[in-house]
């Protein structure tokens, strides 16, 4: 039998230090977690800096405790999986979960059930669960769930799931989880048992996939963010779940460790997306992108750039997008090396990491426009900086991989870049900016130059970049832009694994006519149609050509309306992909 214990950890600690916004650069993940300090400038800064440095740090506290919000320190929720091979009727616990097919939910000429596991329960309930299950409509439709009271076993109830017409994705799996962790939470249930009613038909790959992913979709969907609350709630019951029938061993641990460590960073990412921008503010995040490198020491080290770096760096299309706000750019860089050094690949994952996107000066208005919603335009960072956790903790063989932020916010003011200006990227390139609500791209052009710079071999970004891609492919799915066959279908096949949606689109190099400018080397925006296109043909511009390159748009999917929070959406199958290329 196995058993791990899954650590829903909260990550984000309110800081009220105002050292991060007084950095001028820093080299950290020297040492391990207790050494772990920032390095200031090297020599004394002139007195000018100094100076302000100290209104930077008086202003970064004012901001930094803007509206007076705290978010609370929630103690991490444990629950423990473990893989059994037991008999259903004897299983002792609060809710004995069978996943049902609609096929499963078939009759015989008696009105018997015909699946095996359906037809012992039933038996040994005296017909009481075909009954119930006929006056609740209970079907196996996806979505369906039902949970019944019925003496007569080891379980004090059992759940019937729906899952459709068959189950065989980890899609599947996953939205099994997640009914199974509501069922738990209507009923209060503390110990939960989980069965497919007909396993018979997997591969054992397909198990190992199918418990991973039950396991995942428990745990998340067990997840509430409670941090900005002022009244606790109650804590979450669920402390235990079984998983039966898909096997045991070594192999399933393992799967589930993983399951673990996915989860818990995708919990992370959600955290941080969820957090209003005046508390995650551009130092905030690159605070917690360094707590992460300090947590995984031995393989992850973390380096902010500041504002004069970045200058140094002539990144002056990020700065750009940054002029107009109080709340100084911070450029993030994670490195992940593995245990024993030698790799033989070189990955970097770029994320978008506009803590608060008001559109500029081109002011986003109007009903629909979601400016209320902008504190999600850091969702790519969260992704990035999700999938740095993961790897830090599952610590991959024969890859290193770049973990790649510039965060910043799009505000207005006098400072602020004016629609017209022309910006200068690190390349050299200059950019007419047409529209200053297109930003993302901006800020993406210089974090994709510093990518390229680190020597990588493939780089994928993933940015809430266009509200195009929405309109394209809905709120669930993601676009993918690239022009390699091969990094196409090694995403592809991470997100079958990872039950993440992405869509692949064209990069239709006719659109690019739409982003030339009279007076520079091109335009920052190219009108309504192709938005999508358009956007990913900029970001292009500012990939080496040596370089397998995709970006995925996740304007869509990074948000949940239904459960008013932020999914987390790509860390999976990050994670994934990374591990694919690693050996
Ligand atoms: N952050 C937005 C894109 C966005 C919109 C994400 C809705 C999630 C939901 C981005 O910076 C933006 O404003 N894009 C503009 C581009 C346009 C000016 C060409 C858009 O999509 O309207
Ligand atoms: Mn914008
Ligand atoms: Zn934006």
């Amino acid at each position: 039998m196995s058993a791990i214990v899954v650590s829903l950890t909260t990550c984000l600690s309110w800081s009220s230090s105002p050292s991060s916004s007084s950095l001028l650069f820093s080299k950290l993940g020297l040492g391990s977690a207790a050494a772990f300090r920032r390095c200031c400038a090297p020599s004394p800064p002139p007195p000018l800096l100094f100076c302000r440095g100290k209104l930077r740090m008086a202003h970064s506290i004012a901001r930094a405790t803007l509206g007076l919000t705290k978010p609370a320190q929630i103690d991490p929720l444990k629950i423990s999986f473990a893989a059994k091979e037991v008999d259903v009727v004897e299983w002792k616990g609060d809710i004995l979960a069978v996943g049902v097919t609609e096929k499963d939910m078939g009759k015989d000429d008696n009105s018997k059930f015909q699946n095996s596991i359906l037809k012992k329960l039933d038996a040994q309930l005296g017909g009481l669960l075909s009954e119930a299950s006929s006056e609740e409509d209970f079907t196996g439709k996806p979505g369906q769930s039902t949970v019944i009271r019925l003496p007569g076993i080891g379980s004090k109830r059992v759940g019937l799931i729906g899952l459709g017409q068959s189950a065989s994705r980890a899609g599947d799996f996953r939205s099994l989880g997640e009914s199974v962790a509501a069922a738990a939470k209507a009923a209060q249930a503390s110990n939960v048992a989980v069965v497919l009613a007909s396993s018979d038909g997997l591969s054992d790959e397909s198990k190992l996939t199918a418990a991973s992913a039950v396991a995942s979709g428990t745990v998340l969907g067990t997840f509430e963010d409670n941090r900005y609350r002022s009244e606790s709630k109650k804590p979450v019951s669920l402390k235990s779940v079984d998983i039966i029938g898909l096997g045991t061993g070594p192999e399933l641990e393992k799967k589930l460790k993983y399951a673990e460590h996915v989860s818990s960073a995708v919990i992370f990412g959600r955290e941080l997306v969820n957090s209003p921008a005046n508390v995650l503010t551009p130092a905030v995040l690159a605070e917690e992108a360094s707590k992460v490198a300090s947590m995984y020491s031995d393989v992850l080290s973390a380096t902010i750039l500041d504002i004069e770096k970045c200058k140094e760096l002539k990144m002056g299309s990020y700065l750009g997008v940054a002029a107009a706000s109080a709340n100084l750019p911070h450029f993030i860089h994670l490195c992940y090396k593995p245990p024993g050094g030698s790799a033989k690949i070189k990955l970097a994952l770029v994320g978008k990491g506009l803590t608060f996107d008001s559109g500029g000066y081109n002011i986003k208005t109007g009903p629909g426009c979601l400016i209320e919603n902008m504190k999600y335009d850091m969702g790519g960072a969260a992704a990035v900086l999700g999938a740095a956790k993961a790897i830090g903790q599952i610590k991959p063989p024969g890859v290193e991989v770049h973990f790649i932020v510039a965060a910043c916010e799009n505000m207005i003011s006098g400072t602020g870049m004016r629609p017209g200006d022309i910006i200068t990227a690190a390349n050299g390139k200059t950019i007419e900016v047409n529209n200053t609500d297109a930003e993302g791209r901006l800020t993406l052009a210089d974090a994709l130059i510093y990518a390229c710079n680190q020597g990588v071999d493939k780089v994928i970004d993933l940015a809430t970049l266009t509200g195009a891609c929405v309109v394209a492919l809905g709120p669930s799915v993601a676009g993918a832009f690239t022009p390699s066959d091969d990094l196409a279908n090694e995403v592809m096949a991470a997100s079958q694994v990872s039950g993440e949606k992405i869509w692949r689109m064209p990069l239709e190099e006719s659109y690019w006519e739409m982003m030339k400018s009279g007076v520079a080397d091109m335009v920052n925006t190219g009108g309504r149609q192709g938005g999508a296109i358009t956007a990913a043909l900029f970001l292009k511009q500012y990939v080496d050509e040596k370089v397998q390159w995709m970006h995925i748009d996740i304007a869509g999917p990074v948000w949940s309306e239904k459960m008013r929070s932020a999914t987390g959406f790509g860390i999976s199958t990050m994670v994934e992909w990374v591990l694919k290329n690693s050996c």
